[in-house]
């Protein structure tokens, strides 16, 4: 089955018991025994349950891996999965991760030994002069929130398989639908659900798709352990929004390049960053590992923090928000928002400036979102 039908049709459904089309919203915490020792499948929701199941199997389908696991959150996700490693082994992560990734890598995994270095992932060279005999982790995000920046990922695989590392991939920005890293032999992939998996910012939400059986275990093992799991009703939020997702990506794309082209045109910005527009560092290498750049643009303005915000006030259509990936166009501006949390320098080292606007193009119509950007660039 073609990504389209595997998103509305993956997984146990429709339901056994009566057909329901909509997958049912098993919101309990137990399961009764059929007899001492024996079960229906389930005994208790934090170690499995029928509703994220589905969601899970989908996920796991779509990125063509081995199992999926829902977690509450994106960062759930992250936290769980960094447990793999142990204290005393070293991670090098792509530097422009997301903040909160950045946060809990250096402001809670370090106090329990692990080591991080962070680069920018586009030399084989300073990706191999950075592993160490502790090394056991490359940590990517392709593209990067916010600069999209683009990772070569089979030149990244390559590094990691000579020196035996584990390779992680957080797929959010691209979804499955743009990017599927498990082609080019990526361990394990990771998503902030929260974004265009559900694509309707009405929930947040996190996933694990593993490629061996050993992770299976070992993210089942800490799933269970740490209690990182989804809600069922998330669970099916996140699979309703799944169902549209390829449609939405396409007009998120086609949108985004729009938004992309007009503003790389207009005299008051400096700098746009999309990986779809050719000037894109990235550019020939997201044509060869994706097929679509995504719905995020980024873009500095020549006039500095005054004009940032008067843009951030301006806007109408856009909103003022964290997050990407809902079907609402959202404005943010990562060094006071999404990546604040970052300390300066290290934002400053990696490029995420003042004048950084992060954009999620939404699914308005392109007009609308245009004439939005044009008058808040444009006050009189
Ligand atoms: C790329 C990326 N990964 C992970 C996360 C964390 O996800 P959540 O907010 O669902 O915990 C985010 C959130 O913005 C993100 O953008």
């Amino acid at each position: 089955m073609k990504f389209e039908t595997l998103a509305i049709h993956a997984g146990d459904r429709p339901d056994a018991a009566y057909g329901a089309i909509s997958v049912p919203i098993y919101q309990t915490s137990t399961f009764v025994f059929e007899d001492v020792d024996k079960t229906r499948g389930y005994d208790y929701s934090r170690t499995a349950n029928p509703t994220r199941k589905v969601l899970e199997d989908t996920i796991a389908r779509l990125e063509g891996g081995r199992v999926g696991f829902a977690f509450a959150t994106g960062m759930a996700a992250e936290t769980t999965i960094i447990h793999l490693l142990k204290a005393g082994d070293h991670v090098i992560s792509a530097d422009d991760v997301y903040g909160g990734t950045y946060r809990l890598f250096q402001r809670v995994m370090r106090d329990f030994g692990l080591e991080f270095t962070f680069l920018r992932m586009d030399s084989r060279q300073r990706i191999e002069e950075a592993i160490k005999s502790n090394t056991k982790m490359l940590w990517l995000e392709t593209p990067s929130n916010p600069l999209l920046n683009i990772t070569d990922i089979e030149m990244a695989v390559d590094i990691a398989k000579k020196h035996n590392l584990l390779t992680v991939i957080d797929n959010t920005f691209a979804t499955p639908y743009f990017l599927r890293p498990i082609e080019f032999g990526v361990d394990l992939v990771v998503h902030s659900t929260t974004k265009y998996l559900n694509g309707h910012c009405d929930v947040v939400g996190g996933a694990v798709v593993t490629t061996t059986d050993e992770l299976t275990q070992r993210v089942q093992f800490l799933l269970n352990t740490m209690g990182t799991c989804a809600a069922p009703f998330d669970c099916w939020l996140v699979l309703r929004g799944i169902e549209t997702l390829a449609v939405r990506m396409k007009q998120h794309e086609q949108s985004a390049i729009a938004v992309a082209n007009y503003l790389n045109g207009h005299p008051a910005v400096k700098r746009v960053y999309y990986p779809g527009l050719s000037s894109h560092p990235g550019h020939e290498i997201a044509k060869r590992q994706m097929k679509g750049f995504g719905g995020v643009v980024s873009f500095e303005l020549k006039k500095g923090v005054r004009a940032v915000n008067s843009f951030l006030r301006g806007v109408k259509v856009f909103s003022l928000a964290e997050s990407l990936g809902g079907a609402a166009s959202l404005a943010e501006h990562p060094a006071t928002m999404s990546h604040a949390s970052m300390p300066k320098e290290h934002r400053e080292k990696v490029g995420i400036t003042e004048e950084l606007i992060r954009l999620s193009v939404g699914l308005e119509n392109i007009d609308d979102l245009i004439d939005d950007l044009r008058q808040a660039l444009e006050p009189n």
